[in-house]
């Protein structure tokens, strides 16, 4: 119910002051693990960034003490429970209170502080939390993603936060899942201009273009950054700056070239029959374009296959099944 709902929202706020407190007091290891981050107080301040001590029960025993039932705890995600005993969940982290566009806490992302497993722990889905629903730090950014009229979407906390501070400002990240379409839907409130800058491995090189076909059908226009230089945006920016990444963002692949790039690596250019099989498989990625795009993209394919555009439009009118 909606009672329900605002006791969730009423006991993270204070979980998230908790949080947030102790990342405030003297010498705690949140707080260093942060500056060492080259992240300022000012932008731990803007984000609620807080601390989850070492305890097993801090959290816990302070809000027992303000009559918040263990049940309601353990439904938030807030605590665990392991034979018969419950305790903190988020020890020794980092604390990335995540909120709805509206402000409200909804859950919390804990980083470890320095190596370890599992790197980053995630509230479990609540009644107010659902990941597919929610992009991180929207709530502070909407207003900057409105003006742009674009959003940088992002992998990670901390790619957002290091960007933020940087005075890119028009950023979210996605909660550590693939886009969702209802993400899709929630960025199209504020802008239909995505860039998507996930980590230039190959998890978030794959996250990406399942993000782009999604951003695309929901009618977004979506393209793809990687960057050039370190494994994510946090490493790019602090190595090379906010121009330097300002410049990637203008440079970012369309989503058609993106997806016929990432078809071509498969077949060798150089030989007739795969570059035959290539316009094949090209070609039905075009099938999913609006034809006006698709024309342009028959273009570029038939100079780099030297296969004739004739040939090319042929295969793409005259075979019009949309498996792949
Ligand atoms: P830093 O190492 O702090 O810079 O974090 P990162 O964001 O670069 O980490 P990574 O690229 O590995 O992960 C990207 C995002 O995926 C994180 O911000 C988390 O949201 C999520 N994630 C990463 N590791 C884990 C994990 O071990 N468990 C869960 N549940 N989520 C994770
Ligand atoms: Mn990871
Ligand atoms: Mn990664
Ligand atoms: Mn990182
Ligand atoms: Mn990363």
């Amino acid at each position: 119910t909606s009672k329900d709902k605002d006791e969730s929202y009423e006991i993270n706020r204070q979980a998230a002051m908790f949080f947030f407190r102790a990342l405030r007091e003297k010498a705690n290891p949140g707080y260093t693990y942060m500056k060492t981050r080259g992240i300022s107080e000012d932008t731990m301040n803007r984000f609620g960034i807080g601390y989850a001590d070492g305890e097993w029960r801090s959290l816990y025993d302070y809000l027992l003490q303000k009559g918040i039932s263990e049940d309601k705890l353990l439904s938030l995600g807030l605590i665990s429970k392991s034979n018969d005993r419950c305790f903190d969940k988020f020890r020794n982290r980092v604390i990335f209170p995540i909120m709805n566009t509206a402000g409200k806490v909804i859950g919390f992302g804990g980083r470890i502080i320095g190596e370890g497993e599992p790197k980053y722990l995630n509230s479990q889905e609540s009644d107010v939390f659902q990941k597919k629903n929610n992009l991180y730090a929207l709530n502070l950014t909407r207003k900057d993603v409105s003006r742009e009229d674009a959003i940088i979407l992002v992998e990670g906390y901390m790619d957002a936060v290091s960007l933020y501070q940087a005075g890119i400002r028009n950023i979210s990240a996605s909660l550590g899942t693939a886009l969702t379409e209802n993400q899709a839907r929630l960025i199209k409130r504020y802008t239909k201009n995505v860039i998507l800058s996930y980590d230039a491995d190959q998890a978030g090189q794959n996250a990406a273009f399942r993000g782009l076909d999604i951003l695309y059908r929901e009618g977004c226009r979506a393209r793809v950054l990687k960057v050039t230089d370190g494994k994510d945006p946090d490493e790019f920016i602090k190595k090379n700056g906010r121009n330097a990444f300002l410049d990637l963002v203008d440079h970012a692949i369309p989503y058609g070239d993106f997806k016929l790039n990432m078809v071509k690596q498969r077949y060798d250019m150089e030989d007739e029959q795969q570059r035959v099989e290539f316009i094949h498989e090209a070609v039905r990625v075009l099938q999913k374009m609006n034809p006006v795009e698709a024309d342009i993209y028959i273009k570029k394919l038939s100079a780099e296959t030297r296969i004739s555009e004739g040939a090319i439009r042929f295969e793409y009118t005259g075979n019009t099944s949309q498996d792949s």
